[in-house]
């Protein structure tokens, strides 16, 4: 097949007028000229074919692989209205490849696989493309940055319709939209921005803004204001994983207020958890725990500080009021040493009234380590006293201090005896019956309160413990 493309083609195609008008469609094209209609469709091309007729307005050449838009593919195509290269898995497009096409309004790049677009892809300045279909377009989000440097390039005064839908993006880049004046409506969906910026939108006019299936987490207060300046908008949130918290109140409120939202009562949140599938119109005037938050916050803090204030000058309070009453404290203490003493000597003197040479003995049962040499010493030391008193003993011994005597049985017994050790019921105090009783032998009951806690329960059990 000659290449009948390009100004030579044509004038050929002049010269030979008895050519019948289909002989002018490259060979695998299907051409209409009645409908200025030429479709390349699932032609396993690898390149734009030459020879497109002059009169073509609308040309499909979609489902091919052609991974490359040369300079001069679109030359010779003054009349070219509408332009569909969709799914041909282009990755490049050269310079000036759409340069040449004066009447060109509608281009459709959707699902390609764009990574390499050349500034000048668009020409320079005076674009007059009305819709640019780039969704699903590029090889990854970081063809974005080349594709904006080309449409920032392309001076797109007229376009009106971008879709960018599909494409990972992520962030936009700042001025992306600035110069597209014209631009109404927008589409960003199944993207994965996670922010509105105030400078995003600003300076357009759109009247349809879809953002939905993102990742938007709210919306902040510049960003809604700047939308606000839109009076035709109507934007498109559904499918965002809104967070519920203080963040979103702002969101909410405008949602409330505003018209723009086109989709507000579909809009739930995806987190937290318990609020998880609530509209968002719902959480209007609803508690987020985040109401007047800077200012609410800083009162909740300096309510902690007072409250720790308040605590630290009770303890102050209570530590001064213990040292005013430091007298009646010791005084206290001194009663108890002076009770315990006493009832001490007490028994100190019963003991002495029934044999003078247990105190040795007592000495060596309680240096005894073994518990069962122990036992048997104390039957014998008993047992000579008294026949039948040991089982009532054991216990004490396994536990001395400790063990609280059981009422009634040989213990009441021996606690109205007046031999022997004693240990009675209650804390019974009874006036020193002995003076003279030796010192040595209380030291272990003045140290006993400490121990135990409880200044006026203990000294009956280490007081009979040591007199054992
Ligand atoms: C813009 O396009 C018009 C025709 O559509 C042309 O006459 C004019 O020179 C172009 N301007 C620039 C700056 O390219
Ligand atoms: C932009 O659109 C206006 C009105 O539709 C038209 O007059 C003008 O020529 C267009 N500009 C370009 C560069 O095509
Ligand atoms: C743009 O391309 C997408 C993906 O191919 C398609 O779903 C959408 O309909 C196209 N938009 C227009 C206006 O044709
Ligand atoms: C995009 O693809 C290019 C080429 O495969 C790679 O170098 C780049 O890291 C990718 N960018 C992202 C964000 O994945
Ligand atoms: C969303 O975009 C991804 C690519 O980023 C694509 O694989 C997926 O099919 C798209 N989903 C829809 C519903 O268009
Ligand atoms: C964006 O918001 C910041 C802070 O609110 C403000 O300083 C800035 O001027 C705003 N920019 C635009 C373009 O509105
Ligand atoms: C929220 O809705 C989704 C889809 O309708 C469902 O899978 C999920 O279980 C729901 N979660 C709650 C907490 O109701
Ligand atoms: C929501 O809007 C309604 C009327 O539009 C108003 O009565 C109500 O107070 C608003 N709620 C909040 C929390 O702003």
């Amino acid at each position: 097949m000659p290449r009948l493309g390009g100004p030579g083609g044509l004038l050929l195609l002049g010269c030979l007028l008895l050519v019948p008008p289909g002989a002018a469609c490259p060979a695998p094209c299907e051409c209409s000229e009645p409908a200025r209609t030429v479709k390349c469709v699932q032609k396993e091309l690898s390149a734009v074919p030459p020879g497109i007729p002059a009169y073509t307005r609308n040309l499909f050449i979609t489902g091919n692989r052609i991974p490359r838009l040369a300079s001069r593919d679109f030359q010779g195509l003054p009349r070219l209205v509408t332009l569909s290269l969709a799914n041909n898995r282009i990755v490049a497009v050269e310079t000036g490849a759409f340069s040449a096409l004066p009447s060109l309004r509608s281009l459709d790049l959707s699902n390609n696989r764009l990574a390499a677009v050349h500034p000048d892809a668009f020409g320079v300045g005076n674009s007059s493309l009305w819709a640019l279909n780039l969704s699903r377009a590029l090889h990854n989000a970081s063809a974005l940055l080349p594709l904006a440097a080309a449409i920032a390039r392309g001076g797109f005064h007229n376009l009106s319709r971008l879709e960018l839908a599909s494409n990972g993006i992520v962030y936009l880049p700042l001025g992306l939209f600035s110069g597209l004046a014209g631009l109404r409506h927008l589409d960003l969906r199944n993207n994965s921005l996670v922010d509105v910026k105030n400078a995003t939108f600003a300076g357009l006019d759109l009247e349809h803004l879809d953002l939905t299936a993102n990742a938007l987490k709210t919306l902040r207060a510049e960003a809604l204001a700047e939308l606000g300046r839109q009076p035709h908008l109507h934007l498109f949130l559904q499918d965002n994983p809104f967070v519920c918290s203080c963040d979103i109140e702002d969101l909410v409120g405008w949602l409330n207020r505003s018209r723009q939202a086109a989709d507000a009562d579909r809009l739930t949140c995806a987190f937290p958890r318990a609020l998880q599938n609530t509209s968002l119109l719902a959480l209007a005037g609803a508690e987020l725990g985040c109401h007047s938050s800077p200012h609410g916050e800083r009162a909740l803090q300096t309510s902690y500080a007072l409250l720790g204030a308040v605590l630290g000058l009770l303890g102050v309070a209570f530590l001064f009021v213990l040292y005013l009453n430091r007298r009646g404290l010791k005084g206290w203490v001194t009663s108890t040493r002076g009770a315990c003493r006493s009832l001490l000597e007490q028994r100190r003197y019963r003991y002495e009234m029934g044999a003078e040479s247990r105190a040795a003995r007592v000495s060596t049962l309680d240096i005894s380590a073994n518990a069962q040499g122990r036992r048997q010493a104390t039957a014998a030391n008993f047992g000579t006293a008294r026949g039948g008193r040991r089982g009532s003993l054991e216990p004490r011994l396994r536990r001395p201090g400790l063990f609280s005597p059981p009422r009634g049985g040989p213990w009441q017994d021996r606690a109205q005896d007046d031999v022997g050790p004693t240990s009675r019921p209650s804390g019974e105090h009874r006036p020193a019956l002995s003076p003279a009783a030796p010192r040595s032998l209380c030291f272990p009951c003045t140290l006993a309160p400490g121990r135990d806690g409880q200044l006026l329960s203990v000294p009956l059990d280490p007081c009979g413990a040591v007199t054992r």
